[in-house]
């Protein structure tokens, strides 16, 4: 009996170690996902190709910026980019943003160079960071606002529209914001999932686009992750990462790119996304 107990708890302790070890070489490893979010991106005619990242968390994050580069280069070179979009929380730590702020101007030189238009909205990390921070990070910030990008099958009008973060102390849920008239679609950019659940008319958007989960970062058996750790609605309906259907809105949720709290991730590897819609 006591050389059973023993070999359990041996057993246990190199399990979590072993744990321990995978958790801290994911976040180092990176995952190209493709998306197609229309019926027309499925059949090989997409309005738009976007390149999407979130949830860079600068100083735990350990995908290199010239590999975003590198991505973006290829992307770019292949079949082309209609922008590059950020979904928010650029640091865990608001003092260091201009961490961050490096991480985001090195992409924003590469999208000025290639004539690729750079996107983003701020997420609920980021609401401490001051607004000149936020220009430092050089992405056009379209938070609470849009921009129209010209669809590549008709020519059309596409709105990208950016729905603010409050973060989490004082919770506030911003209305979309308003476009113009005659845009054949709009995609709707909004850091935390959520926002869809909160979202008063979902006849005006089209698709929207997320981070914030992360994937769970840290995968644990129960799921105590999403039940205790975090308060977020919709990963308690495991609606957590990849492509989903909600009140009539196609929803993509990106596991993103960094960590937050601790630098380790647990099948929840890290993603840049190639979106066709
Ligand atoms: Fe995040």
């Amino acid at each position: 009996m006591h050389i059973v107990l023993i070999a359990l708890i041996a057993a246990i302790v190199i399990t979590g170690l072993v744990l321990l070890v995978l958790s801290l070489i994911e976040p180092h490893k990176l995952n190209i996902t493709r998306e197609t979010l229309s019926d027309n991106a499925k059949a090989g005619s997409p309005d738009l190709r976007l390149l999407f990242f979130s949830d860079l968390h600068a100083e735990f994050c350990f995908i290199p910026k010239e590999k975003v580069e590198e991505i973006i280069r290829e992307e770019a070179g292949s079949k082309g980019l209609d922008a590059v979009i950020f979904g928010g929380d650029i640091i865990n730590n608001p003092k260091k943003y201009k961490v961050g702020a490096d991480y985001l101007t090195h992409i924003s030189n590469v999208c000025k160079e290639l004539d690729i238009p750079f996107e983003g909205v701020t997420g609920n990390h980021d609401v401490q960071i001051p607004a000149n921070g936020i220009k430092e990070c050089s992405f056009h910030n379209i938070s609470g606002g849009y921009t129209i990008l010209k669809s590549r099958r008709d020519g059309s009008d596409i709105a990208i529209s950016g729905i603010n973060d409050s973060g989490r102390k004082h919770r506030v849920w911003y209305e979309l914001p308003s476009i113009p008239e005659g845009c054949s679609k709009n995609i709707v950019i909004a850091h935390n999932p959520d926002q869809i659940l909160h979202i008063d008319d979902c006849s005006k958007v089209d698709y929207m686009i997320s981070g914030h989960i992360h994937g769970g970062q840290i995968r644990t058996p129960f799921k105590i992750e999403f039940t205790s750790l975090r308060k977020d609605i919709l990963p308690k309906y495991d609606v957590i990462a990849g492509t989903y259907r909600i009140n009539g809105i196609t929803l993509f949720i990106s596991k993103g790119i960094g960590c937050v709290r601790l630098p380790m991730r647990l099948k929840a590897t890290p993603e840049v996304n190639i979106i066709e819609i």
